[in-house]
Formats: structure tokens, C-alpha cells, sequence
């Protein structure tokens, strides 16, 4: 089974608690996104590998480590997803960016594939998928189908807000994957969105209704 991480920095809760509030408009609430992103960045990486290299100070020469340069690939889901990217590219510059865009099927209310743009080198890439909110579970899940279908072995899921549903289904789905969350919340309503939650992350991050 895949693990669950939740974030519980207190610059990320801080920043966190001003990204729910309805207080908050649009130009604040991508900065704060895009800050949080860079933050829980911070945390995600951290089981990147290192080599050991030999550097010469003022003083000495002396051994010391250097990313070993594993390839990363970055993957939001449209559209909210994208509101996270540049937050993580700000410590992880060489990342490739892929696309996943879904819709829901108004019938099956299952998410459809309708655009998939990815780096070429899929199977050596450890990727991040993004999304601000899991909530169901359904575009996780599908967007990770996609990746994997396209040779992809090593992902990682990242949000802001996670229901338990959600959460629940995408280990079932994907026990591989492990998940990182910055707030854990209560459940989802009658509409599908997160209680308390931030409200439609998309809405917020791009100023639609
Ligand atoms: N998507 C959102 O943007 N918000 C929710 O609460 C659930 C899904």
C-alpha cells in the first residue's frame, strides 16, 4: 500500500489557512498556491538520490554530494494543476512539464482523457502528478492510468487538500504511488466538493466562475 504524507509545516498550514478563506482573491490566492507548491516541493524531494563528488574550497579539496541527477517530469492536472508548476519548477528548474487535461462524462460522470502532452522520455522520468484537490479520486486516478499506459514507473501525487474518499480510492487504484498532502479535510458534500475545502480550486486560482 502506498503511504500517505501530509505536510504539517507551519509556514504551510499558515499559508494554507489564508488559501481556504473566501476573503481571499484571485492574485493572492495564486501566490499563496504557487508559495505552498514551492514549499511542499521542499518536502517531496527529499528522497532525491545524490552521488558523492570531489569540490575544492578555498581552503581544501575536500568530497561532497550533488544531485545524481535523476530525470523529473512534472504533470498538473487541467486546469487547476497548472496553478502548482511554477512553485515546484522554482527548486526543481530542470523538470519537464507534461499535460493531462480530463472531463467528466455527463452520463458515466467518469473522467475522459482529452489531452496528453508528455516529456518523450517517460520511462526514466520520476514524475509528480498535480492537482490542488483530491477529491473523489476520479481524475487522480485516471491521469495516473495515462501516465502509467505511457510507460511511466515512477509517480508521486501532490495536492493541497485531500478528502478521505479520495485519498482511499487513489491508494486502491495505485498502491504504488505514494501521496502528499497538505490538509487531510473532513469529507465531500452532496456536490463533490471538499468540506471545509477552498471551494473550485480552478475558479479561485484563474478568477472564472
Ligand atoms: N475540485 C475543487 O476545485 N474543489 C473541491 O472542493 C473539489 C474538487
Amino acid at each position: 500500500m502506498s503511504k500517505v504524507f501530509v505536510f504539517d509545516h507551519p509556514l504551510i498550514q499558515h499559508k494554507l489557512t489564508y488559501i481556504r478563506s473566501v476573503e481571499t482573491g484571485t492574485k493572492e490566492f495564486r501566490e499563496l498556491v504557487d508559495e505552498v507548491a514551492t514549499l511542499m516541493a521542499f518536502e517531496i524531494t527529499r528522497d532525491m538520490p545524490l552521488v558523492e563528488t570531489e569540490v575544492e574550497t578555498p581552503v581544501t579539496v575536500t568530497k561532497s554530494k550533488v544531485l545524481a541527477g535523476k530525470k523529473m517530469g512534472i504533470v498538473p492536472i487541467l486546469r487547476a494543476g497548472i496553478g502548482m508548476v511554477d512553485g515546484i519548477l522554482k527548486l526543481i528548474p530542470a523538470a519537464k512539464v507534461g499535460h493531462i487535461g480530463l472531463y467528466r462524462d455527463p452520463q458515466t460522470l467518469q473522467p475522459v482523457e482529452y489531452y496528453v502532452k508528455l516529456p518523450a522520455d517517460v520511462e526514466e522520468r520520476d514524475f509528480i502528478v498535480v492537482d490542488p484537490m483530491l477529491a473523489t479520486g476520479g481524475s487522480a486516478i485516471e491521469a495516473i492510468n495515462s501516465l502509467k499506459k505511457r510507460g511511466a514507473t515512477s509517480i508521486k501525487f501532490m495536492c493541497l487538500i485531500a478528502a478521505p474518499e479520495g485519498v482511499e480510492l487513489l491508494q486502491q487504484a495505485h498502491p504504488d504511488v505514494d501521496v502528499y498532502i497538505a490538509a487531510l479535510d473532513e469529507k465531500l458534500n452532496d456536490h463533490g466538493y471538499i468540506v471545509p475545502g477552498l471551494g473550485d480550486a480552478g475558479d479561485r486560482l484563474f478568477g472564472t466562475k
